[in-house]
């Protein structure tokens, strides 16, 4: 079973996609294990873009992530890592294809909706970053 972190960036809340979003990932069947409202800072917001610190859109994305709340989540399920990603589709909206969540919800490359870990080493780090031990809950499904 694989954990993954997922975020449902603030341009999700402002358009009130998050429940939509989330309930694709329910009806797949991924688990949710933990589920919280974050307003990022900058520090924050650093940390989980590291890799990108430098690139051009760099600044921009920090602004982005801290202009207002961020649902942040972490799903678990089988191959749950490549499950999310292949779900949110590439991350230019406008070359997503459709049937993906950006594909069928976002137009930007930067204001895409949703990001989601891209290998399970980075899925542990990210869910570090986002979440305590504490906030994440282990309980049987009845399915
Ligand atoms: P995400 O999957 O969260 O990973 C890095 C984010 O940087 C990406 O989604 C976009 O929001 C943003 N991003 C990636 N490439 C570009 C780009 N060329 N211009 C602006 N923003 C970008």
């Amino acid at each position: 079973m694989q954990r993954t972190l997922v975020l449902l960036k603030p341009d999700a809340v402002q358009r009130r996609l998050a429940g939509a979003i989330l309930s694709r990932f329910e009806a797949k069947g991924l688990r949710l294990v933990g589920l919280k409202l974050v307003q990022a800072d900058r520090a924050l917001a650093e940390k989980h873009y590291a890799v990108h610190a430098g690139k051009p859109f760099y600044e921009s994305l920090l602004s982005f992530l801290t202009s207002g709340p961020t649902i942040a989540l972490v799903l678990e399920g089988r191959e749950a890592v490549t499950v999310v990603r292949s779900m949110m589709g590439a991350t230019d909206g406008a070359k997503s294809a459709p049937g993906t969540i950006r594909g069928d919800y976002a137009l930007s490359v930067q204001n895409n909706l949703i990001h989601g870990s891209d290998s399970p080493e980075n899925a542990a780090t990210e869910i570090a970053l986002w979440f305590t031990q504490a906030e994440l809950l282990g309980y049987a499904l009845c399915d």
